[in-house]
């Protein structure tokens, strides 16, 4: 990522040009840099080997499974590569990604960075999402702001995951800090909390109270979040 500066200043090229050029030398760095159009149409058939899991075109159908579409691509391939080299813990992505060489991650990043995050809206139980929206507000808004609705490079969307997979992740959080990568604020507040409040949390996450931004303030589309 250090050699960024120098790649946002290439100007749009033709994308047979970019091809050759990636081939080349493999400029890794420029797919990160505004132009990488030239690929995401590549990575769809990569991406349709993740569907079975995670739902028609990333969006997720289980409540243990995440939605991966919209997520920014920066985190997105980030995320990959810490599954690949055993720095995030996983059920089923450690050997998933290991499958993968990192310029077939990278596309699969940018094809999914170009979709919008899909939201999901469950029927939560009301009082257990306050709880969560009062936990929240204390120790999760910092960085999760707009009600878990914010994302960027390194901040996944809260609001609208799969409700089950964020209790797993939230517990694998606590109790795994070593195997997951998380900024020490995080872990500590996580620490602080019990089982019950981690199912608010995830309540509050699924369910409507989290919209309360929607019309004021609309997420940032997942290419632009930086
Ligand atoms: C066998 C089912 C399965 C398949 C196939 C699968 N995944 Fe996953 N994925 C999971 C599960 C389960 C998790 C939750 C973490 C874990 O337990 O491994 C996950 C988590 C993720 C996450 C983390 C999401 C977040 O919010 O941090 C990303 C990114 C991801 N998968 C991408 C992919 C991509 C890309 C592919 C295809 C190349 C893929 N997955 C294929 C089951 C699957
Ligand atoms: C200091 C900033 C910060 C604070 C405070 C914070 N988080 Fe996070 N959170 C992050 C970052 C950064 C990540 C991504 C970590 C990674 O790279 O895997 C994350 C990831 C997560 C994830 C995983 C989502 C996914 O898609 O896999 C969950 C769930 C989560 N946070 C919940 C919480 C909750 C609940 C709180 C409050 C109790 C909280 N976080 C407080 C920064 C923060």
């Amino acid at each position: 990522m250090e050699k960024l500066t120098v790649a946002t200043a290439v100007q749009p090229v033709p994308p047979s040009f970019l091809m050759r050029i990636l081939a080349r030398f493999r400029l890794l760095t420029l797919l990160f840099a505004g132009l990488p159009f030239a690929h995401t149409a590549d990575a769809q058939p990569l991406y349709w080997a993740c569907n079975g899991c995670h739902g028609p075109n990333g969006i997720s159908v289980g409540e243990h499974i995440p939605t991966i579409a919209g997520l920014n691509y920066r985190y997105f391939y980030a995320t990959m590569q810490a599954f690949r080299k055993d720095r995030r813990k996983g059920s089923s992505m450690g050997w998933i990604a290991k499958g993968y060489k990192s310029d077939q991650l990278q596309q699969i990043a940018l094809y999914s960075g170009t979709q919008p995050w899909v939201g999901k809206l469950e029927e939560v139980d009301p009082r257990l999402a306050q709880r969560g929206q009062v936990l929240h507000a204390e120790y999760c808004e910092e960085c999760h702001e707009q009600n878990g609705r914010f994302q960027d490079k390194e901040t996944p969307p809260l609001a609208g995951q799969a409700r089950g997979y964020l209790l797993y992740q939230m517990q694998d959080y606590r109790a795994a800090a070593h195997q997951m990568p998380q900024p020490a604020l995080m872990q500590e507040r996580l620490e602080k909390l019990s089982d019950a409040d981690l199912i608010a949390l995830s309540e509050f996450y699924a369910g409507s109270l989290t919209r309360e931004y929607q019309d004021s303030a609309p997420p940032e589309p997942a290419f632009r979040g930086e």
